[in-house]
């Protein structure tokens, strides 16, 4: 048995087959996996991947096993790891797994530690957590690296800063920013999967409700269309006038937090940034306000404030925590402020992570191929590839779409012709 940490290897027969299930919506990632089971590309790669794990990251890992890799895996947020499937990776596919759902502090970071212990040759983050504890705590681990991967928006921006501060020791290929990923996975993605996990979270009912967004980035676009779509009245809290005018010009109300607290019944946040909701919003909100966070990480709310102006609290369901107040108003947090739509659901559905893990897999064989020309810096994904997985994912969607003929094709080159 290869090393793991994981909750319970009893479960694996269920991971098995839940991963088969999601594979069933990943065609393209499938087949990446034909190919790179013939070519190997990955042969002699040594990857620690810090991702959600996911049944959706589990046929990554397959993927990149069967490309020649070696790879360990561990969670990239302690409340998103299903047990089940971090079992079977590690019972029928070899692959060591460090993860179990609702580990603490610090048992996250020890399994951070026992991925890098691989000796990394490339790290594959989401969050970018194993970029900062190798820049930090095991800078030994550099001279064996040859770069990296970042899958989302929140672990980009701070790679970037890091670029930026002339710190970064290594090239990062931002996946997040591959048109293949975002357009999708952060707004249907999001969208769907973070009303799955509060509906799972707490049956309540989005028709007719006070939906409040914080945050409207391609997730908050997603999410707003979808509540709506459920029968809420939405309400978009935003800091850029641009993205302001989009969500009024889409449909919704836009208003400072301060106001929008009054009024909700459900809040969201998916801004990327600290303390959107904050105490003096917590005072003005409606009793049996709903308080969930669908970002990356879990300081969007400002859970010691709520807990300093709590009089007492107690976890009434699964994921729900009820927060009562000095004037006995109660306010419900959902799954510990962190990715409610990892944490009580299963995060976003494989069709559209089909395409962010082609993504990282195709991502991985150009950072290996062009190790010797790239810098210290964050790169996108190549037009090509990102243009070849859209094709790809048409394809196996059973669409067809035109072509430009030559005349059409002359036109766009020239500017001689006009009306
Ligand atoms: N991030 C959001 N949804 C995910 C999923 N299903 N698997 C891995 N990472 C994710």
């Amino acid at each position: 048995m290869v090393k793991h940490d994981v909750k319970d290897l009893k479960l694996a027969p269920k991971g098995r087959l839940r991963m088969e299930w999601s594979q069933r919506s990943m065609p393209v990632l499938n087949s990446i996996k034909v190919r790179f089971a013939k070519e190997k590309p990955l042969k002699g790669i040594r990857i620690a991947a810090c991702l959600h794990v996911t049944t959706e990251t589990g046929n990554l890992m397959e993927t990149l096993k069967l490309g020649g890799a070696d790879v360990r895996l561990t969670a990239s947020n302690p409340l998103s790891t299903q047990d089940d499937l971090a079992a079977a990776l590690v019972v029928y596919h070899g692959i060591p797994v460090f993860s179990i759902k609702g580990e603490d502090h610090a048992t996250y970071y020890r399994h951070i530690h026992s991925a890098l212990d691989l000796k990394p040759h490339v790290t594959m983050d989401d969050g970018a957590d194993l970029v900062s504890i190798i820049h930090t705590k095991r800078q030994e681990l550099l001279k064996d690296i040859i770069g990296g991967t970042e899958e989302t928006t929140t672990g980009v921006i701070r790679l970037k800063s890091m670029a930026r501060h002339g710190v970064l020791r290594y090239p990062i290929i931002a996946v997040n920013d591959a048109q293949t990923k975002h357009f999708f996975d952060n707004r249907y993605g999001t969208g769907q999967s973070t009303l799955d996990g509060i509906i799972r979270a707490t049956n309540v009912l989005l028709a007719g409700s006070i939906f409040v967004i914080a945050g409207y980035g391609w997730c908050g676009r997603g999410l707003a269309m979808r509540a709506q779509g459920a029968g809420a009245r939405v309400i978009v809290t935003e800091v850029n006038p641009l993205k302001a005018i989009e969500a009024v010009m889409d449909g919704y109300d836009v208003l400072p937090m301060a106001e929008a607290a009054r009024l909700g019944d459900v809040f969201v946040t998916v801004t990327g940034d600290k303390s959107v909701i904050n105490g003096a919003h917590f005072r003005k909100m409606k009793d049996g306000a709903i308080v969930a966070n669908s970002g990356h990480f879990n300081v969007e709310i400002d859970i010691p404030a709520l807990e300093k102006m709590a009089t007492s609290r107690k976890i009434i369901r699964d994921f729900v925590e009820e927060f009562t107040l000095a004037d006995g108003r109660k306010i419900y947090l959902l799954g510990e402020g962190r990715l409610i739509n990892l944490a009580a659901a299963e995060g976003h559905p494989a069709m559209v992570m089909d395409m962010s893990f082609a993504n990282q897999a195709l991502g991985i064989v150009h950072l290996i191929r062009n190790a010797a020309s790239l810098e210290n810096k964050v790169y996108p994904v190549p037009e090509e590839i990102d243009r070849d997985i859209a094709r790809m994912k048409l394809k196996t969607m059973g669409i067809r779409i035109d072509r430009l003929t030559p005349e059409q094709n002359k036109y766009l080159a020239e500017w001689q012709e006009g009306t």
